[in-house]
């Protein structure tokens, strides 16, 4: 029997109003609990592990290698990734099965150059159909990953990958994304966005960094090479074989998309892990390093902190956000990163002692969630970097410049337990918006009683205003803002690059597989 889209989800939503979220009998018992905080503001429910977890600072940090291209003639590079399934050591002693770019996890990192069309041909030895997207790429409709473009796998797969009706430009096993780059130095990533079924198949393990550069970039004092590192941050969970317990309803990832009901807000790990590395521990000099923060979690959010935080200064200097250089530095005490966001900042371990072990804290997790990693000052070295006042030349838009103001309502439905937008699931055969390229406009969001990460595709934006009060990161270029429950964040955008058709979702995976997405028509 194959159900469609929308039974699944009345299946599912019906359930869930017959045991609505605030079930305080899940407390402490059954697989989901919601004791952890980040439970509650995104509606989600903590997966408790049931493997033997590591002590903390035990593995050192790995950073995932960066790619190499096939070629690199006629002004373009070119890469080949294969998705497949692996078994790789996450925890130690205990072998997980995932799903990876080149088998692994993370995927490794393309770094480009801007302007230098890069093109990636991806070929899909899983067995389930794939859709690649670059976040924070501005790139042509066809190559940018709609979540019914599908690369199908070997022995084919019903049509349109099983969507009724839907139809997205299939390709069979193997594509070719092409991607102009036609953007300024930034932290961006890749990671499957195949519609419904997004949450399971990151969690898996498909997600990798791309990072672009650019001759401003290279001009700054800033730290590089080995005191230049990504951190791509998740949480899961392990079952006692080692197994990702993610609780989907059809675990083949065939026809049921869709998890059981106390995780349709959200599923939140008792393990973060950093580039693949349970809290792992990172030997550092007295000197400053920058640090490319990526949240690549389903749905946790984390308030980084630095404990203790250096004796004098800044714990983190923020030069970078979601696709892009600020303008100016700007220090911060703190950082909150929700789903899908990149926060670009430098941190000074100058002021600590050689010796000095420097947790990276998450002020709003519990137990295995309150940690991230360890820094160690091992070593004293010689340090020419530093932190210019200039770093790119920010263009700050003005509401003036705003050709039209839109009004957005990012809500679960009553009726069903649906998450969307504007009170409508997403139908890939409808378009909800229809911006104008080359033109700016703002959009004022309103959330309900959830926090919704929101990403808006190919655009960039600026946050305007929040009527819950300003926080200090939002500075900067970014793909990504987080409305808190019950917030109005108005945020400018301004539609470069290409005409054709988009999405713009909530990034909590499990709210955007259960519809939290709608169509942008650039015309
Ligand atoms: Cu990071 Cu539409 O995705
Ligand atoms: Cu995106
Ligand atoms: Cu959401």
């Amino acid at each position: 029997m194959t159900l469609s889209r929308r039974d699944v989800i009345r299946i599912a939503g019906g359930a869930a109003l017959a045991l609505p979220f605030a079930s305080a009998c899940q407390e402490d018992s059954g697989p989901g609990s919601r004791a952890d905080p980040a439970a509650d503001e995104t509606g989600g429910a903590l997966l408790r592990s049931s493997a033997r977890l590591p002590a903390p600072f035990g593995v050192p940090l790995p950073v995932p290698p960066v790619l190499q291209p096939v070629s690199t003639s006629g002004g373009v590079d070119r890469y080949q990734i294969t998705q497949r399934v692996a078994k790789v050591e996450l925890l130690p002693g205990l072998q997980t099965e995932i799903w990876g770019y080149e088998g692994r996890l993370p995927g490794p990192t393309i770094v480009s150059r801007s302007g230098r069309g890069t093109v990636v041909r991806h070929r899909n030895e899983l067995p389930v159909p794939v859709a690649v997207h670059l976040h924070g790429g501005v790139t042509p409709p066809e190559h940018d990953g709609y979540p019914t473009d599908l690369i199908t796998p070997a022995g084919g797969w019903p049509a349109n990958g099983g969507h009724n009706g839907h139809t997205g430009q299939t390709s069979d096993l193997v594509k070719e994304y092409t991607y102009p780059l036609e953007q300024q130095a930034a932290t961006l990533w890749y990671h499957d966005h195949r519609m419904d079924f997004t949450g399971p198949q990151v969690y898996r393990g498909l997600a990798g960094f791309h990072l672009v550069h650019d001759d401003n970039e290279d001009s700054l004092p800033l730290p590089k090479g080995d005191r230049d590192i990504p951190l791509m941050i998740f949480d899961r969970s392990f079952a006692e074989d080692g197994s990702f317990p993610y609780p989907s309803l059809d675990p083949s990832l065939r026809d049921r998309p869709g998890v059981t009901t106390e995780f349709m807000g959200g599923v939140l790990g008792d393990v973060i892990l950093v580039n693949g590395a349970p809290w792992p521990r990172l030997e550092v000099s007295n000197t400053r390093y920058r640090f490319r923060l990526l949240n690549a979690s389903n749905a946790r959010r984390y308030r980084l902190a630095l404990d203790p935080p250096p004796p004098s200064g800044d714990p983190f200097i923020q030069i970078g956000s979601d696709v892009g250089l600020l303008g100016s530095p700007l220090g911060q005490s703190a950082i909150e990163i929700s789903p899908a966001q990149r926060y670009d900042v430098v941190v000074d371990f100058s002021g600590y002692p050689v010796n000095t072990q420097v947790v990276l804290r998450n002020e709003i997790g519990e137990g295995g969630a309150a940690q991230v990693m360890r820094f160690d000052v091992v070593r004293r070295a010689t340090d020419d970097t530093r932190v210019p006042d200039r770093l790119s030349d920010f263009e700050e838009l003005s509401r003036s410049s705003a050709a039209r103001t839109r009004d957005l309502k990012f809500v679960r439905r009553g009726s069903d337990g649906m998450w969307t937008v504007n009170g409508q699931p997403f139908d890939p055969n409808r378009d909800d918006f229809d911006p104008r390229l080359n033109s700016t406009e703002v959009w004022r969001i309103k959330s309900d009683a959830f926090r919704h990460p929101v990403h808006m595709h190919l655009a960039h934006f600026q946050v305007l205003s929040r009527d819950k009060g300003d926080q200090p990161w939002d500075a900067g270029w970014k793909d990504t803002v987080e409305l808190r429950r019950g917030e109005t964040v108005e945020l400018i955008a301004r539609f470069t690059g290409y005409a054709g058709r988009y999405v713009f979702h909530c990034h909590n995976l499990e709210h955007e597989d259960m519809a939290m997405m709608a169509n942008m028509r650039v015309v």
